[in-house]
C-alpha cells in the first residue's frame, strides 16, 4: 500500500490525535502525526515556530510535512488542525480518504478553550474560534470524503464512526 488509509483533518481539539491513535491500533498500522513530524524536524515547538517564523512559514514546513507523510506512509495520519488553508497542502490530499472531525464552536471552546500552548487562541477563545471555524469549515468539508461529527461522542465512538463512514 502507498498512501495512508485514513486521513483525519478537523480543528484543534477535535480529537485526531487520540482517533487516530485509536483507529492505527485497530487497523494494526502504524500512527503518523504531521505537527509531530514538523517538532522532531526542527527540534523545536510549533509555538516557537510560530513566534519566531511566523504561520506563513510554518505553513510550507507542514505542506512539506504532509507530502513526506502522503508519500510514505500506509496507516493512519493525523494533520494539523490549519493544514487545509495551505492549497498546496489541500491539493495533495486529492483522491486520499479523508475524514474530517468536525466540532461545535462551543464544543471547542469547552476542549480547548484558553489553551496558550495553541498559538492561534492566546486571547478571546470563543470570537477566535468562531472566526476560525467560520474560515475553515469549508475547506475542511472541501478536501473531505466523509464527515464525522464529534461533540457528543467519545473517542472510540468516534473511531467506530470512521470507519463506518469509509
Ligand atoms: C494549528 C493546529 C495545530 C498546529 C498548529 C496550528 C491550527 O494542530 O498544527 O498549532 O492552525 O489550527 P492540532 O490541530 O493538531 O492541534
Amino acid at each position: 500500500m502507498s498512501a495512508p488509509l485514513i486521513v483525519l483533518v478537523g480543528p484543534m481539539g477535535s480529537g485526531k490525535t487520540t482517533v487516530g491513535e485509536l483507529l492505527a491500533e485497530r487497523l494494526g498500522v502504524a500512527f503518523r502525526d504531521t505537527d509531530a513530524d514538523i517538532v522532531a524536524a526542527e527540534g523545536r515547538e510549533i509555538s516557537d515556530i510560530f513566534v519566531d517564523e511566523g504561520e506563513a512559514r510554518f505553513r510550507e514546513l507542514e505542506r512539506t510535512a504532509v507530502a513526506a507523510a502522503v508519500a510514505g506512509h500506509p496507516g493512519v495520519l493525523a494533520l494539523g488542525g490549519g493544514a487545509v488553508l495551505d492549497e498546496g497542502t489541500r491539493g495533495l490530499l486529492g483522491g486520499l480518504p479523508v475524514v474530517y472531525l468536525s466540532m461545535e464552536v462551543e464544543e471547542a471552546v469547552r476542549r480547548v478553550g484558553l489553551n496558550q500552548a495553541r498559538p492561534l487562541l492566546a486571547v478571546n477563545p470563543r470570537r477566535q474560534w468562531r472566526e476560525l471555524m467560520d474560515a475553515r469549515r469549508h475547506l475542511y468539508t472541501e478536501v473531505a470524503r466523509a464527515v464525522v461529527a464529534t461533540d457528543d461522542r467519545t473517542p472510540a465512538e468516534v473511531a467506530d464512526a470512521v470507519l463506518d463512514a469509509l
